[in-house]
């Protein structure tokens, strides 16, 4: 699949963004090395910080089809946006730790617009599992 085809995907999982108080639709689909794609948008909630990013969606629900982080190819991210769309800090953080570090990130929009960046690029020097091996040697 080449990666306007999944952006063309994400584009589609933005359909289903349960978006009603920002408006503002995210849709991500993420590609396995046995071209599988995992669809995911962003679903909010009257108590606003429990919305769920629609990368981290699609990157669980990935997960919860078995598919681990070996098995990831890439990840395209789209929103309705004047530049291709930029994934937030938790959702960097969350690439960082379930996506191999070169992973090919395909941020769109809807105008064709394609930047490509990597897991690595997104978040330098990340907080990563072997801090917390760090921290228990300590005590
Ligand atoms: N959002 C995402 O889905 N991904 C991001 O990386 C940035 C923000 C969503 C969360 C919320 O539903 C809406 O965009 C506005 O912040």
């Amino acid at each position: 699949m080449t990666k306007e085809e999944l952006i063309n995907e994400a584009i589609k999982a933005r359909a289903y963004s349960y978006s009603p108080y920002s408006k503002f639709k995210v849709g991500s689909a993420l590609l396995t090395n046995n071209e599988e794609v995992y669809l995911g948008a962003n679903i909010e909630n009257a108590s606003y910080p429990v919305t769920m990013c629609g990368e981290r969606n699609a990157i669980y629900n990935a997960y919860c089809h078995g598919v681990k982080k070996e098995d990831i190819k890439a990840i395209a991210i789209v929103a309705d946006t004047e530049e291709p769309c930029s994934p937030c800090g938790a959702c960097r953080q969350v690439l960082s730790e379930l996506l191999p570090v070169d992973t090919p990130v395909y941020l769109g929009n809807l105008k064709s617009k394609i930047k490509i960046t990597t897991v690595k690029e997104l978040l330098p020097f990340a907080f990563e599992p072997k801090d917390l091996n760090a921290w228990k040697a300590d005590l």
